[in-house]
């Protein structure tokens, strides 16, 4: 028997009275027993996304709302400035292409921040931009984006602003409200606790201008209609009901906690396990750390498929699951996440688990090392 936890960057764990809501009966969708549950999820939404704004629940996993907000913005031809930071970057700019819209792609050195005098320039010399396509927090590299210096910009400049917020969201502070972002993302397996499945978009009052004028085809995903229909908590479409359910139970957590301790409480785990691999003399990998995930480099003297292991041992020995990275990043880098149902002895877990298996592929660890590193963080 095996005790399996997840460090990964989604799905994360579930909270127990989550999953217990799982088993109950189903509810019919088109009742007013799913229109109270609705509600509370909505309202929860809009605390948590910080906004006055309607935040849309789309039956898809984060893609989808990805996808969505392309399909619903913009026409055929359109130009848009994507950042591509990392893979989830890249599929800002893949969506838009295969729509025919036209990104102008910003590549960004795997674990930088994107610099917004980049932006700056781009949009200066494509003046008929429409919107900068962003993330906040780049997943696979681990880096943290100047989301509100983006926004300025975009404002400054007439575009629409469209962040990304899939590992952000309920994870550290953006007010899509206070900084006015035009569209603000998140999904279900991340800070919401929950399966993959749901994706949260909102969309500020110039975003909807947009989407009244976009010309690209859509059905699925119109998120005029989800608007219209979510006002009166109905969804367009039959919604995965179980995951609305447990929804009200895990936004519910998050709001009981509240928005400032649950960033400090992420800060504190990103701090202990940047210190931890620190101490274990390992390199992180991004230069603009984000408190979501700590990426560091394997070892120097490891070979790529050295690297692969150590997130094969972990799992199969240890129960230890973390993410390794992805494309040409794999074998080169651990990417050990922190957030969601996650705390303190979570991290020391992990951290031990990575002692140990460092230990095993012939790396010199002082047992103890890191682990000491995340309590003399909590002290
Ligand atoms: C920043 C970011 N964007 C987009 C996605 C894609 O979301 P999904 O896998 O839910 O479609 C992920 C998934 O990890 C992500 O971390």
């Amino acid at each position: 028997m095996k005790k399996y936890r997840l460090l990964t960057p989604g799905p994360t764990a579930i909270p127990e009275n989550v999953l217990a809501k799982f088993a109950e009966p189903i509810i019919h969708h088109r009742t007013s027993l799913f229109e109270v549950q609705f509600k509370k999820v909505q309202d929860n939404l809009q605390w948590l996304f910080q906004t006055k704004q309607p935040v849309l629940t789309l039956t898809a996993t984060g893609t989808g709302a990805m996808d969505a907000t392309v399909t619903n913005l913009f026409s055929p031809g359109d130009e848009v400035i994507t950042v591509n930071g990392g893979k989830f970057g890249e599929r800002w700019t893949k969506i838009c292409r295969a729509y025919g819209v036209k990104a102008h792609e910003i590549v960004v050195d795997r674990g930088a921040a994107v610099d917004a005098v980049a932006i700056e320039k781009l949009l200066s010399a494509n003046p008929h931009t429409k919107a900068v396509l962003f993330q906040a927090s780049e997943t696979s590299t681990g880096t943290l984006m100047p989301i509100q210096k983006i926004v300025e910009l975009c404002h400054k400049k007439n575009v629409l602003s469209i962040c990304d917020g899939i590992t952000a969201v309920g994870i550290f502070n953006v007010p899509m409200d206070d900084w006015g972002l035009d569209v603000l993302i998140t999904g279900s397996q991340k800070a919401l606790m929950l399966p993959p499945g749901l994706a949260f978009i909102s969309l500020s009052e110039r975003a909807y201008k947009a989407a009244e004028s976009s010309k690209l085809p859509k059905f699925y995903f119109n998120l005029i209609k989800e608007r219209d229909s979510q006002a009166k908590q109905q969804t367009a479409w039959t919604p995965a009901i179980s995951l609305v359910t447990g929804a009200v139970e895990s936004l519910q957590m998050l709001r009981d906690q509240g928005r400032e301790a649950l960033f400090a409480a992420h800060e504190k785990m990103a701090e202990a396990t940047r210190n931890a691999a620190r101490a274990l003399g390992l390199e992180l990998f991004s230069s603009a750390p984000s408190p979501v995930l700590t990426t560091v480099k394997v070892p120097a003297s490891f070979s790529v498929d050295q690297g692969k292991k150590i997130t094969k041992i972990m799992q199969e020995k240890y129960g230890v699951i973390i993410t390794g990275g992805q494309d040409e990043l794999a074998g080169k880098i651990l990417r050990f996440s922190h957030f969601g149902y996650t705390d303190l002895f979570d991290i020391v877990n992990g951290i031990s688990a990575l002692e140990l298996t460092l230990h095993e592929l012939g790396y010199q660890v002082e047992f103890g090392t890191g682990v000491g590193a995340v309590l003399k963080t909590y002290q």
